[in-house]
């Protein structure tokens, strides 16, 4: 059995008194915006703000409940990097998990064994790689979707094992733009990659956690996650209200312990 999982993409927004609010809302006994206990514990959440906040971040966000993320890391562990942040950074800072190849990284320039490295160097260092892959909509309409995906899938876990590993599938035309997946289209999609995962690494395949994202809302985030090969949300735009946060994770705890 998967445990659903939803996970805050803050991107570049934010400051230290608004993040001090969000998780504050979600502490234990705040029942503001903290979701019922019965539905947190159904679900498991991480927090992924920009890296300059994790450290600081930290403590709040265990006693919120959330798992600490970061969007992005370089693949080597130190070096002349200027700029750069490392996997063992990141673990040193309270980070679990991290994003990978996130379509706005590979638009800033991130290449496909790059992502393959960050990966490597990711579980190396003991986080939990949460890797994004999708297809523009220019793919889509050529009908290459699956073949663009399964190109990031093979590319990107060349050296990765299937343990602490999630995927997210975000079509790029659905990130930030409103426009969402159907159900059917993403259940298409995460049926192609849960193939591919079981073809590549066996039963193990099958435990891998796949998360959808791209415009995700309380309104479809039920629907979402109550098809088979859902697993959760990778929820950007919508994770930066609380309250709006807290009905996405009600909705999915709640689809995710119906069965399909
Ligand atoms: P969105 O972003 O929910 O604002 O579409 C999702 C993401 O990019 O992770």
């Amino acid at each position: 059995m998967r445990k659903a999982l939803v996970a805050a993409n803050w991107k570049m927004h934010g400051d230290r008194a608004r993040i001090a609010a969000f998780l504050a809302s979600f502490a234990e006994g705040n029942g503001a915006a903290g979701a019922s206990l019965d539905d947190r514990s159904r679900v498991e959440t991480v927090f992924l703000p920009p890296a300059c906040y994790l450290e600081g971040a930290s403590g709040a966000a265990a006693s919120a409940g959330f798992a600490l993320g970061a969007q992005d890391m370089h693949w080597l562990a130190s070096g002349a990097c200027t700029g750069a942040i490392s996997a063992p950074m990141l673990a040193d800072c309270g980070c679990t998990f991290v994003l990978l190849g996130h379509s706005e990284r590979r638009q800033a320039g991130d290449a496909d064994e790059q992502i393959a490295a960050k990966c490597l160097a990711a579980q190396d260092a003991g986080l939990t790689p949460i890797l994004c892959v999708g297809e523009t909509l220019a793919e889509r309409d050529a009908g290459s979707a699956e073949a663009v995906v399964e190109r990031q899938l093979r590319t990107a876990l060349a050296h990765a094992v299937p343990e602490d590993l999630c995927i997210a599938y975000e079509p790029v035309w659905a990130i930030g733009t409103g426009r969402t997946a159907t159900p059917a289209q993403a259940q298409g999609m995460h049926a192609v990659i849960r193939s591919w995962l079981e073809t590549r690494f066996g039963a193990a395949g099958g435990n891998v956690r796949l998360l959808y994202g791209g415009s995700v809302t309380p309104e479809n985030a039920g629907s979402l996650a109550a098809e088979r090969d859902i697993d959760g949300a990778l929820v950007g735009g919508a994770s930066l209200d609380a309250e709006t946060f807290r009905k996405i994770i009600v909705a999915v705890a709640q689809s995710a312990s119906e069965p399909t």
